[in-house]
C-alpha cells in the first residue's frame, strides 16, 4: 500500500465552483458526492451502473497539446471523484436554474412536454446541453444519439426528441420520407373532417427563448494553469479502505505497474466500476493514467491508423471516420466495421468514458469492437519498464491464454488497426434485445482475404461474442476452409463446421442456447452474402450477383429519427380565454423537473440523526429459517442496529402480507432483516455479513404450470358466462384449442421506491415521506406494525418518480419495514431501494397463461368461447384477486361472443409477490383475445383485421357480465383508423415488399379497444379535496390523488381555475397528506382526475356558492376584494370537496353488475418490419396511429402524454422486456443491463396520435381516464411482428398456425422464422439438462 500519511488534495470544480477535497475517497462516486456531499441533488441515481443515464453530467477537460476544451456526457455514479483532478463538471443545476435563468434546452423540453414524472430529465437536459456546447447546431440525429444512453419510463421519449430537434437548423417538421412534403400539412394527410375544429400544436415555439451558444459559463482559467503546469508530480487519494495514485510521466505509470502488478489503471472505470458495485470485486490500489500525453494520439501512417489507448470510443469514432473520408473505402473496410458497431455500443455517455485501452483489455464477451479489431488483424502495443512489445490481438489474446496476455507490469499504449486490401473483406455483424444501448446477444468480427482477383479463400477469420465466456475464434473453421471457392457449399461446410467448434452447452449462462445457435450461423450467412456483393461489385461477369430477394438481409435497420403528429380538439373559441380547461397546458412541475429543483424523496436534505437502512433478503424460494448470524455484521463501523421480525411491535403479517420473515422464507428476494447504519455504505457492507441458514422446505413452486399441479391458489375462481356455451360448441363449423402465455414485467419506475420514516418525539407519532400512489395504505401497514392508531401515522406525498402501480401496495410494505426500524432505533430512516433490491423485493405485473377453446363459423363469425386465465400472483396476496376479476371482466375486448365463459384464478407460487402494473391485467388477457381472434382468422382464410371487425360490438348492447354500453366512439376509431392510416393499401404493399424479400418480412396489425376505468366497489371511487381561500386570494388545493408524472396536479389546478374563475397563477398545489384528506382511495385505475377533479371541483362550488353574496353585491370587483370582504363578512375561505364516487358494483354469485362506470374506446395501427436472420425488429417499428377516444380532453399535451408513454411502456411489455428467473426461483434480471426496457430508437419512426372527440357526461367535464388504455395498444407491435413472421413461414411453406406468446423477443422471432439454419443446429433432449432460465407464466 502506499504511504497514508500525506494525501493530497483533489481539486475540480462543479459547475464554475471549486471543490477542494481534502480527504478524497477512491470508492465514492461522483454521483454520491453532488447529491450527498455538495447536496446538488438534481443528478438522479436510478441504476448506479451506467445504463440508465438518469445522472449525466457534462465533464470538460482541457488539453495542454491541443489547447483545446473537450466536453463530454458522463454517468455520474460511474465517475470515481477521484479521477476528476483538474476537471469541471456541469450538472443540471450549473446548465440553469428557476432562482436565477433557466436554459432554453430545460425550457424547451419543458414545454415540449418531454417531462412526466420529471426524474430522468435532468439526465436528458445534459446529454442534450453536452451535445449542443460541442454542435451549437446539431442535426435531428445527432439528438437522436445524444439521447441512446438516456432512460425515460414515462413518456415515450417522441416529446424529449422534438424538444432537442428545436435546436436543428433543419426544419423541425417533418419531411416525410424525404418527400418534402410534411405531416403537419392537412390537405396532404386528409385526418381531419372538420380542420378548423382540429388543433396540432401542443406547444408554441414562438415562446421559446433564442439559444444563444456564446451565452455559456467560460472554462474555469484555473484549471488551465494547472493543465499547463510543467511542474506536475504524481497525487495519491487515500481513502478508507483504498488509494488512488495519479502518475504524470509514462516512467511512473510503470513503476507503479511493476509495484502494484495487481492494480488497475482506471480509464472509463465503465469496466472496473460495475465489478466492484456489482460482483463485489475489491482493489485496494488504483492507477489512474488519465490525461498522460503519451496515450492520447492518432497516428496515421502508410498502411494502418495506431489509436492512442486514452482515447474515448467517441473519440476513436470521430478518428475513424476522419479516416474514412480521407481514404479509399477498400482500406477502410475494418474501419467501416468498428464505425457501425459503435453507433449501438451503449450510450453516449458510456461512448464517451470508456477508452480504447479499457475495451480492448478488459475484454468484454459481448465486446463489439474487439471482434472486429481481431479479424482486422489489430495489434496492441504494449510497455512495460522492459520496454516495448507487440502483442496479436487474436484469439488467444481474446480468450485469455497467459501467454498470448499482457504482462501485469505492461500496459497498453495504443492500438494499431490495419488498413485492408482490395482483395480483403471484413465486417461486424450483432444482434442484441434492443439495438441501441444494449450489449449484443450474438455478435461477430468476420473477414476474409482473397487470391487477388479469385474467390480463393486465402485466410479466413471468424470472432465471435456473446457464445461463451470471452470472445471465441471459429479458428478451425477457418483453417479447413482455405482454398475453397467463396459459394454455398462452402457456405453450407462452413455452418456445418462453426456449429461443430462452438459448442454452447444446453444450460450455458445466459440462456437462449437455440438462439444463439442460430445466431452463429444466421450472422455467418450474412457475412456470407455481404462478400459475395462486394465481390460481385469488383467484377460482375466473374462473380454473380446474389439473388435480388436476397438483397435486403445485408441492410441493417437504420435508426431514424421519429416523427408524427399529434391531433386533438381545439378549445371552444368563445371559452373564456383565462379558462385552462382543454388546452395543452404544460406540467405544473415541468420546468423544475428540468432544472432538477423538483424534490424527491431522496433530495430532501438530511435529517439530524437519521440511519440508512440495506436489506437482507432472502436466497431460497421456500425455507425454513435456522438462524440467523449478525455478530460479524454488528461489529462494523457505523452499524446501529439490525432489525428483525422480533422487533415488529404489532402485526407482522397483515392481511397475509408479511413485512420481516419470520420462521421461513417463502421467496427469493423477501426481507429477512434491515441493517440501520450511519452511512449507506456501511449499511451495505453489514448487511452482506449476515449469514442466515436455511433448510429448503418442499414442494417450491415457481411456474403457473407447478401452481396447477399443486393446486396452490391466493383466490378462489372468477368466473362470467353468457349464453349456453356447450350447446353452441355443438353447432359450429370449427373448433380451435390453444395456450397463449404472456411473461410479466418489471415497473422500472425511474425512481426507486424510497422511504423517509422520521420517528416523532411524542405520542409515537411517525412521519412518512415516499413516492406512493396510496398514502392511506402506507398508513395503514406502519400503524399495523407498530400497533398504533392511524391518526398517528402521516403520510406525504409530493411526487413520485414513476410509478405504474408499483407503488400502489409496495409502500405499505417498505413503509412498515422502516417504520419499526425507526421504532426501533428511535432515529429518522432514509430506505433508499438499489435498483436491483427494487427489481427482486417489489416484483411486477402478473405472467398469465390464457387456455382457450373457441367454435365458429367458417365465415369467421366467433359463435363460443371457453377461456381460462391463470396468473402467477407470487408468494402473498397483494392485488392478485382484484387483477384476475378485472382480467375476467374485461378481457371480452372490443368482442361480442354470444356464447361466452371466462374464468379466472390467481396461483400461489413461490415468487416475490406480483401487483398491480398499468391495466392491470388487461394487457395480458387481451394477448389471449387477440391470438384466438388471429387464429380463427388463420382457419377462415381472412385477415385477422376482418374477423376482428365481423366479430366486433356494434350496436348498444350488455357485455358479458351484463353492463348496457353503446360502442359507438370504438366503431368510429376503428373505421378511422383503418382508413387514415391507409391500412389495406399498406398491407398490401407489405405482401408486395414481402414477395421480393426472402429474409425482411414486413407485418402490420390494426387492433380495436374497449377499455373500463375505475373499480366495480363504490367506495374506492370516493374521493376528498380540501381547499383554502388565503386573504391575499391564494388559493391552495389538496386532494388524495397523488402526483405521479401523469399531471394530475396540473389537471387539479385547471379545474380549481376554472371553478373559481381566477387565472391558474393564483392555485398552488404543494404535496398529498394524510393529514388534509383522509381515508383516500388509490391514485390508479386511470380515475384519479374523475374523482378527485370531482372533489376538487365540489369544494370550489361549495366555496363560490359562499362568494355569491359579495360577489352579488360588487359584481365588477376584484378577486381580492371579493376574498377581503368575504373575510370581514365571516364567511369560512376553506371547504372540503366530496366524492361520493361512480356507482359501481359487481355481483360474483350472479356473475353481472355495472362494474365501471364508462368505457373508453380506440385503435391502433403498426407496422413493423423483421429481419428474419435474426430475429431484430425494434428499429423498423416502421409507423403507428393511434386513435383514442378521449371524450373531451381536459388537458391534450397530458391526455396524449399518457397515450404515447403508455403505448411505448406497452411495446416494452410485448417486445424486449424480459424478465429471467431461474429454476430455483432467483429473479437475474435486475437493472438495465439485463431488462430492456425500450429506448427513444425503439419508438415508431411515424407516430400519429388522435384523441377522437365523443361524449362522457358522467365524468368531469365530459372528460375520460385515459392513464392506462395506451399500454394495451402496444399489442398491435406484437400482432404485427406476428403477421411479419407469419408471412415468413409461409413462404417456407409452414401453414400451420403457431402458438403466439409475449414478448415476441428477437429470439422468439429467429426461433420461428424456421429455415434451414434452424434446423441445422443441434437441439437438446430437454430432460436431460436443467436450463438456466424457464418462463414462470
Ligand atoms: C452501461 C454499459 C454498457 C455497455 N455496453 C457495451 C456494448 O454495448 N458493447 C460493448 O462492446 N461494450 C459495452 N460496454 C463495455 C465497455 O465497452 C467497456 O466497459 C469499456 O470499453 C471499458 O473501458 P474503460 O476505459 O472504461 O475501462 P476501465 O474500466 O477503466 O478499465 C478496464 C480494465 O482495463 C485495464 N486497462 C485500462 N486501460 C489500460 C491500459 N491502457 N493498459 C492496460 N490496462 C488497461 C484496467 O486495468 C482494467 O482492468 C458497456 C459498459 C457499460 C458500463
Ligand atoms: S444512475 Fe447512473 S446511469 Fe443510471
Ligand atoms: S419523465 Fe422520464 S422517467 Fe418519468
Amino acid at each position: 500500500m502506499p504511504s497514508l500519511s500525506n494525501p493530497d488534495e483533489l481539486i475540480f470544480f462543479v459547475n464554475g465552483r471549486k471543490v477542494i477535497e481534502l480527504n478524497a475517497d477512491p470508492e465514492v462516486n461522483l454521483l454520491f458526492y453532488l447529491r450527498k456531499v455538495l447536496h446538488l441533488s438534481g443528478t438522479k441515481y436510478a441504476c448506479g451502473g451506467g445504463g440508465c443515464g438518469a445522472c449525466t453530467v457534462m465533464v470538460s477537460r482541457y488539453n495542454p497539446k491541443t489547447k483545446k476544451i473537450h466536453h463530454y456526457p458522463a454517468t455520474a455514479c460511474l465517475v470515481p471523484i477521484c479521477s476528476l483532478h483538474g476537471a469541471a463538471v456541469t450538472t443540471v443545476e450549473g446548465v440553469g436554474s428557476i432562482k436565477t435563468r433557466i436554459h432554453p434546452v430545460q425550457e424547451r423540453l419543458a414545454k415540449c412536454h418531454g417531462t412526466q414524472c420529471g426524474f430522468c430529465s435532468p439526465g436528458m437536459v445534459m446529454s442534450i446541453y453536452t451535445l449542443l456546447r460541442n454542435h451549437p447546431e446539431p442535426t435531428p440525429d445527432q439528438i437522436t444519439e445524444a439521447l441512446g444512453g438516456n432512460l425515460c419510463r414515462c413518456t415515450g421519449y417522441r416529446p424529449i426528441i422534438e424538444s432537442g430537434k428545436t435546436f436543428c437548423v433543419e426544419s423541425t417538421l417533418c419531411q416525410r420520407k424525404g418527400s418534402g412534403k410534411c405531416c403537419m400539412d392537412q390537405d396532404e394527410r386528409s385526418f381531419v373532417n372538420k380542420p378548423e375544429k382540429i388543433c396540432t400544436k401542443l406547444y408554441n415555439e414562438d415562446e421559446f427563448r433564442p439559444f444563444d451558444p456564446s451565452q455559456e459559463p467560460i472554462f474555469p482559467p484555473e484549471l488551465i494553469r494547472m493543465a499547463e503546469d510543467p511542474n506536475k508530480r504524481r497525487l495519491t487519494f487515500q481513502g478508507e479502505r483504498t488509494s488512488w495514485i495519479m502518475p504524470v510521466t509514462l516512467e511512473d505509470v510503470l513503476e507503479l505497474k511493476a509495484s502494484f502488478p495487481k492494480a488497475p489503471l482506471i480509464m472509463g472505470n465503465t469496466a472496473v466500476g460495475p465489478s466492484i458495485k456489482f460482483k463485489d470485486v475489491f482493489y485496494p490500489v488504483f492507477i489512474s493514467p488519465l490525461g498522460l500525453p503519451e496515450l492520447y494520439f492518432v497516428d496515421t501512417i502508410d498502411d494502418g491508423v495506431t489509436i492512442g489507448a486514452g482515447y474515448s470510443l467517441a473519440q476513436l469514432n470521430d478518428a475513424l471516420l476522419f479516416t474514412v473520408l480521407e481514404q479509399p473505402k477498400e482500406k477502410t473496410k475494418t474501419y467501416h466495421a468498428l464505425l457501425k458497431h459503435l453507433r449501438t455500443l451503449a450510450g453516449a455517455q458510456i461512448r464517451n468514458m470508456s477508452t480504447v485501452g479499457g475495451h480492448v483489455v478488459s475484454r468484454p464477451s459481448f465486446s463489439d469492437l474487439n471482434p472486429i479489431l481481431a479479424a482486422g488483424n489489430a495489434t496492441i502495443n504494449l510497455r512495460s519498464k522492459e520496454g516495448e512489445r507487440q502483442i496479436p490481438l487474436n484469439s488467444h489474446f481474446l480468450e485469455r491464454s497467459p501467454e498470448a496476455d499482457l504482462k501485469s507490469e505492461e500496459i497498453v499504449l495504443s492500438v494499431y488497426i490495419p488498413y485492408s486490401t482490395q482483395w480483403d473483406f471484413v465486417s461486424g455483424l450483432r444482434l442484441a434485445q434492443r439495438q441501441e444501448n444494449a450489449s449484443a446477444i450474438v455478435n461477430a468480427g468476420m473477414s476474409v482475404k482473397f487470391e487477388d482477383g479469385t474467390n480463393t479463400i486465402k485466410d479466413l477469420k471468424m470472432f465471435y461474442g456473446g457464445v461463451g465466456p470471452t470472445v471465441v475464434s471459429a479458428s478451425q473453421t477457418c483453417k479447413q476452409l482455405i482454398g475453397r471457392h467463396w459459394d454455398d457449399q462452402m457456405l453450407s461446410d462452413a455452418c456445418r463446421l462453426v456449429l461443430d467448434e462452438i459448442y454452447i452447452p444446453p444450460e450455458a449462462k445466459g440462456g437462449m442456447v437455440e438462439y444463439r445457435r442460430t445466431l452463429i450461423i444466421s450472422l455467418l450467412f450474412k457475412f456470407y452474402l455481404k462478400v459475395r456483393q462486394e465481390l460481385n461489385k469488383i467484377d460482375p461477369q466473374k462473380f454473380p450477383d446474389i439473388p435480388e430477394k436476397f438483397m435486403s438481409a445485408l441492410e441493417d435497420f437504420p435508426i431514424e429519427t421519429p416523427q408524427g403528429l399529434q391531433m386533438f380538439e381545439c378549445v371552444d373559441p368563445r371559452q373564456p380565454p383565462q379558462d385552462p380547461v382543454g388546452h395543452p397546458i404544460m406540467h405544473q412541475s415541468a420546468i423544475k423537473h428540468a432544472t432538477g429543483e423538483a424534490v424527491f424523496c431522496d433530495d430532501m436534505p438530511p435529517i439530524a440523526n437519521e440511519l440508512f437502512l440495506a436489506v437482507v433478503t432472502s436466497t431460497r424460494a421456500h425455507a425454513k429459517i435456522m438462524s440467523i448470524e449478525t455478530s460479524e455484521a454488528l461489529a462494523l463501523p457505523g452499524v446501529v442496529d439490525i432489525i428483525t421480525a422480533d422487533d415488529v411491535p404489532g402485526d407482522n403479517n397483515y392481511h397475509g402480507e408479511v413485512f420481516y420473515a419470520q420462521n421461513k422464507v417463502i421467496c427469493v428476494g423477501q426481507i429477512v432483516c434491515t441493517v440501520a447504519a450511519d452511512t449507506y455504505a456501511h449499511a451495505k457492507a453489514a448487511a452482506k455479513k449476515v449469514k442466515i441458514t436455511y433448510e429448503d422446505i418442499e414442494p417450491k413452486i415457481i411456474t403457473i404450470e407447478q401452481a396447477l399441479q399443486h393446486n396452490s391458489f391466493l383466490s378462489v375462481e372468477r368466473k362470467i358466462e353468457q349464453g349456453n356455451v356447450e350447446q353452441a360448441f355443438r353447432h359450429v363449423d370449427q373448433i380451435i384449442e390453444g395456450e397463449v402465455h404472456v411473461e410479466g414485467q418489471e415497473h422500472f419506475y425511474m425512481e426507486t421506491q424510497t422511504i423517509l420514516a422520521i420517528p416523532k418525539q411524542e405520542d409515537k407519532e411517525m412521519v412518512l415521506h415516499l413516492g406512493t400512489q396510496f398514502p392511506t395504505h402506507v398508513q395503514e401497514f406502519v400503524a399495523a406494525a407498530l400497533n398504533i392508531p392511524r391518526n398517528r401515522v402521516t403520510c406525504c406525498m409530493k411526487r413520485a418518480g414513476g410509478a405504474f402501480g408499483g407503488k400502489v401496495t409496495k409502500p405499505g410494505l417498505l413503509g412498515a419495514i422502516s417504520a419499526v426500524a425507526a421504532n426501533k432505533t428511535g432515529r429518522p430512516i432514509r430506505f433508499i431501494l438499489e435498483r436491483g433490491d427494487d427489481m427482486l423485493i417489489t416484483a411486477g405485473r402478473h405472467p398469465l397463461l390464457g387456455k382457450y377453446k373457441i367454435g365458429f363459423m367458417n365465415n369467421g363469425v366467433i359463435k363460443a368461447a371457453d377461456v381460462e386465465y391463470y396468473v402467477n400472483g407470487g408468494c402473498t396476496p397483494d392485488e392478485s384477486e382484484m387483477v384476475v376479476e378485472f382480467i375476467v371482466l374485461k378481457s371480452e375486448n372490443a368482442y361480442y361472443i354470444p356464447h361466452f365463459r371466462c374464468r379466472g384464478r390467481a396461483c400461489k407460487t413461490n415468487l416475490p409477490s406480483n401487483t398491480a402494473f398499468r391495466g392491470f391485467g388487461f394487457p395480458q388477457a387481451t394477448v389471449v383475445v387477440e391470438a384466438y381472434v388471429t387464429a380463427v382468422a388463420s382457419q377462415c382464410n381472412l385477415l385477422p383485421e376482418e374477423v376482428k371487425e365481423i366479430n366486433m360490438y356494434k350496436r348498444t348492447t350488455k357485455t358479458a357480465h351484463k353492463q348496457t354500453f353503446n360502442p359507438e366512439p370504438l366503431r368510429r376509431c376503428w373505421k378511422e383508423c383503418l382508413e387514415k392510416s391507409a391500412f389495406y393499401a399498406r398491407k398490401q404493399a407489405a405482401e408486395e415488399f414481402n414477395k421480393e424479400n426472402y429474409w425482411k418480412k414486413r407485418g402490420l396489425a390494426v387492433v380495436p379497444m374497449k377499455f373500463t376505468i375505475g373499480v366495480p366497489v363504490t367506495y374506492y371511487n370516493q374521493a376528498a379535496a380540501l381547499v383554502h381561500i388565503y386573504l391575499d386570494g391564494s388559493v391552495l388545493v389538496t386532494h388524495g390523488g397523488c402526483e405521479l408524472g401523469q399531471g394530475l396536479y396540473t389537471k387539479m389546478s385547471q379545474v380549481a381555475s376554472r371553478e373559481l374563475n381566477i387565472p391558474q397563477s393564483y392555485i398552488h398545489l404543494s404535496e398529498t397528506s394524510t393529514i388534509t384528506v383522509p381515508n383516500a382511495s388509490f391514485t390508479a385505475g386511470s380515475m384519479a382526475t374523475d374523482i378527485n377533479g370531482k372533489a376538487v371541483q365540489n369544494a370550489c362550488q361549495i366555496l363560490m356558492a359562499r362568494l355569491q353574496p359579495v360577489i352579488r353585491k360588487n359584481p365588477k370587483g376584484k378577486w381580492e376584494d371579493w376574498i377581503a370582504k368575504a373575510f370581514e363578512e365571516s364567511i369560512s375561505l376553506s371547504a372540503t370537496g366530496y366524492f361520493k364516487g361512480y356507482k359501481t358494483n359487481m355481483d360474483w354469485e350472479k356473475k353481472e353488475g355495472e362494474a365501471f362506470p364508462y368505457f373508453v374506446y380506440g385503435a391502433v395501427c403498426s407496422e413493423v418490419e423483421v429481419d428474419c436472420l435474426t430475429g431484430a425488429h425494434k428499429a423498423q417499428l416502421r409507423r403507428t396511429d393511434i386513435f383514442m377516444d378521449a371524450a373531451f380532453s381536459i388537458n391534450p399535451a397530458l391526455d396524449i402524454g399518457q397515450i404515447e408513454g403508455a403505448f411505448i411502456q406497452g411495446m416494452g411489455l410485448y417486445t424486449t422486456e424480459e424478465l429471467k428467473y431461474s429454476p430455483e426461483g432467483v429473479l437475474y434480471s435486475r437493472g438495465p443491463d439485463d431488462y430492456k426496457i425500450p429506448t427513444a430508437t425503439e419508438i415508431p419512426e411515424e407516430f400519429y396520435v388522435t384523441l377522437v372527440r365523443s361524449r362522457n357526461p358522467i365524468a368531469i367535464y365530459s372528460s375520460k381516464g385515459l392513464g392506462e388504455a395506451g399500454m394495451f395498444m402496444g399489442c398491435s407491435v406484437l400482432l404485427a411482428i406476428n403477421d411479419a413472421v407469419t408471412a415468413a413461414r409461409k413462404e417456407r411453406g409452414l401453414t400451420k398456425t403457431f402458438t403466439l406468446s409475449s414478448p415476441v423477443t428477437p429470439e422468439f422471432i429467429r426461433m420461428t422464422c424456421v429455415d434451414q439454419f434452424t434446423d441445422m443446429i443441434p437441439r437438446d433432449d430437454p430432460s436431460t439438462f436443467t436450463p438456466w432460465s424457464i418462463h414462470v407464466s
